[in-house]
Formats: C-alpha cells, structure tokens, sequence
C-alpha cells in the first residue's frame, strides 16, 4: 500500500477486528479498487471540477472506494455506498472534505440511475448506436451496452444474427441421435446437423407434433446450452442438484449419466419440469424448492448446478419481443437474485464437489463478475479452468456463459 505495507497486512489492520461478512466485504471493496483503479478514475475525473491529478491522495482514495460500490457491487444501494463513504470522509478528512465526496458520489449515483451500472469504460458513439439500433430494431441503450463491450462491428452481427429466424434444435434424450434423425426423416422433416455438433437443427412446425415427443424421445435444447453441459463435465454416478431446474432440458440431459434431483420454484414451473422428467428422465428426483435456502445437509452433494435466472439477453434470436421488454434496472434486480443463489447453495457442496454456474446472458454482471463475486466472498471455492462464453454470430447459436468452481476445502 501506499506506506509501504503488503495488501493482507494493511487490511488485517484495518478490518482484523470486524465481523466475518463486513471483513469480506472490505476486503472485497479494497481489493475490486486496487484491479480496477484506472477505470474507477476515468469514472471519477469528469465529476470533479479541479483537475483529477491535483486531488489529494486520500480524497481520490474515498471517492474511489465509493464509486466500486457503485459501479460494481449490486448488493450495496446507492444511497449506503455514499452515506458510508461520506463518514469515513468526515473521520479521515473533516467535514469540508465530506461534503466534496459526498457531492461527487451523489453525481455519479444520479447519472447512473440514468444510464445503469457499467461495467466498461469507454462511450460508444452515440450516433452509431442509434442508427445500428433503427436499423436492425432493438432499443437504444441494449445496443450502447454492446457496443461498449463487444465494439460496434461485433455488436452489429449479433443484431443481424437476433434478426434471423430461428432453429428449432433438438438434443437426443431416450432416443439415439439416429433414431431420431431417422423418425424425423420417415416424417418428411428436413433436418439438418445443428451447430458445435451439438444435436439436430429442423424449422418451424410445432413441437409436440414431431416424431418422439410423448416417448421423449429428444428435448428441446439449444447446442449452446448441450455445449455449457459438456463444458461442466460432471463425472459418471456424481450427484447432482439441479437447483433451477424448470423446464428440465438440463436435467434430462445429466440424468443419462449422473444422479440428479432437480428443484424449482413455484406451481408452474414444476408442473413443466415434472412433465420433462415424466416424459425423456424418469430417473430424475423432482421436489419444489428454493435454491437460495438449500434442503440437504452441509456438503452433502457432489456437484450443484445454477442454471440462473438471468435476463437472458443471449436468446433475443428465439424471442423477438424480449429485448423490448427487458429494463437495464432488470439486469441489476437478476444480478442480485443470481448472487442470492450461489450464496445459497455454496455450503451444500461437498469438499472436493463442484459447483457449475450457468446464464443464457451476454452481460457481465451477470456472468464474469458474479463468479468473481462469488469467489472473493467465498475462499474456499477456486475455478477449475477458463469460463466458457459462447457469443451468438460466432456459433450461429443462443449465447452461453457456464463457469466451472470446485470446493477445495
Ligand atoms: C434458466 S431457467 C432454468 C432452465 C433449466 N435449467 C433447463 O435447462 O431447462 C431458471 C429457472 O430458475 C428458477 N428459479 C428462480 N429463482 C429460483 C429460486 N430461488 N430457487 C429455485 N429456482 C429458482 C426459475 O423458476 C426458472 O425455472
């Protein structure tokens, strides 16, 4: 730090005496501050009226452990991200200094009320954004969004790609592949192979009309979504909780080599997971529950999948009307609920087991920095490879993020 002391030692001073959550926390802030120090200050310069250089070390330092809370922290409100900051201000610094932080952190909470959090530095051209946005019809700031992460050529395949009419692709479950490429050709169906060798790709029709539907025979399963299954690669006999299980593609998938129990929530969903099961994975254990208040013993299970309710923002080509539903606040309201629910489900994993976390999302809230999230808070939990992401134009598929974490301890 900036007197010469390591990371672990300046903070075990300055937050050792803490509880164990508010220890997490802090140190969950200051380390997010010290990765992310250039872009919290490009954030920060334009709000102040001096020159961000001739800032006082110390000032700069509060108003950058603010603004992470902010820009990054979902679970923090924006009104106790300022309020704290502003007393630690008072403390350190004196009330002249208070009311500086406190006005340039309220600044930058307003402008973000208005634009959402955000995770990239860089605006896009807004002229750019608006026209891509008219010509391939999708709101404004969805495509702002993009363009900031994905840049502007990028972002317009994937709205050319969200403009395509869609598959519908078909994954084998109590049938072979074969018998069902078979049934389906016996039918007069065209199909063809679907993309990442995953599954079969036929257009149109209904699906409850084709070959081996009542004998669940295939599922509906997007290859994106049979390509996050194979990336989770859970060994033959493991079980597994299925925690957000509804409709039960997934589910159906894992039961031909793994023990699930599958759970969701509410009458609905469980009616359509209980009829996926009845049908393609009799195998499968259904119950109702909630993920984020697990039913099982402390490290009972081998391996825990959170196929996450996200705003699913990777599947716009399979539902044309949902990006002019979604709300940028939406994506805020799921990243918390999804954070919830690893938190839920954490302590039920054995030591050794897996915990496998999954979004049809293109967001990174939603995805890279939840499991980074996930992993500051919880120590004991460590990623077992690279996540996978899987960028629709790129696979001519839904768009995919899995994240693969085992419990060393
Ligand atoms: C993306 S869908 C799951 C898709 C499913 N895995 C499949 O492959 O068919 C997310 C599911 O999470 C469920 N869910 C949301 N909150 C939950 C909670 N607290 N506990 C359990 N399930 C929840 C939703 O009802 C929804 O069915």
């Amino acid at each position: 730090m900036r007197d010469g002391r390591t990371f672990d030692a300046a903070l075990e001073d300055a937050a050792g005496s803490l509880e164990d959550a508010d220890r997490r926390l802090a140190h969950e802030i200051a380390a997010g501050v010290l990765r992310s120090r250039s872009e919290l200050d490009g954030s920060l310069a334009p709000l102040v009226e001096r020159p961000w250089r001739r800032v006082e070390d110390d000032l700069k330092d509060l108003l950058r452990i603010g603004a992470y809370q902010l820009l990054r922290l979902n679970r923090v409100p924006p009104h106790g991200a300022v309020g704290a900051t502003v007393e630690a201000a008072k403390l350190v610094r004196g009330e002249k200094s208070a009311g500086f932080v406190n006005a340039v952190l309220r600044r930058m909470a307003r402008e973000l009320g208005r634009a959402d959090r955000h995770d990239e530095p860089g605006e896009p051209a807004t002229a750019s954004v608006a026209a891509l946005a008219q010509r391939h019809s999708h709101p404004e700031w969805l495509v702002a969004r993009w363009v900031s992460r994905f840049g502007t050529a990028r972002t317009e395949a994937l709205l050319i790609h969200n403009n395509r009419r869609p598959y519908i692709f078909l994954q084998a479950a109590r049938w072979t592949p074969e018998r069902l490429r078979e049934a389906l050709r016996g039918a007069g169906i065209a199909v063809e192979a679907a993309p990442l060798e995953a599954g079969l790709a036929v257009r149109g029709g209904s699906v409850r009309a084709l070959p081996g539907y009542e004998e669940g025979g295939f599922i509906v399963q997007d290859p994106a979504q049979a390509l996050a299954l194979r990336f989770a690669d859970l060994p033959a006999g493991a079980l597994v909780w299925d925690a957000c299980a509804a409709p039960g593609g997934k589910a159906a998938i894992l039961a031909r080599r793994c023990r699930v129990v599958a759970s969701d929530l509410g009458l609905d969903r469980l009616r359509r997971l209980a009829d996926t099961v009845r049908r393609a994975s009799p195998s499968v254990r259904v119950m109702a529950a909630d993920a984020s208040a697990p039913p099982f013993a402390a490290g009972r299970l081998d391996v825990v999948l959170v196929d996450a309710p996200c705003s699913a923002t990777g599947t716009i080509a399979k539902h044309p009307d949902a990006r002019w539903r979604l709300r940028p606040a939406q994506i805020t309201r799921l990243a918390s609920q999804q954070e919830a629910l690893l938190r839920g489900v954490a302590n039920v994993v054995r030591p050794g087991g897996r915990l496998v976390y999954m979004t049809c999302s293109l967001e990174r809230e939603e995805n890279e920095l939840q499991v980074e999230t996930f992993l500051e808070i919880h120590p004991a939990f460590r990623r077992e490879c690279e996540d996978l992401f899987v960028f629709p134009p790129d696979a001519g598929t839904d768009g995919a993020f899995a994240a693969r974490l085992v419990r060393t301890g």
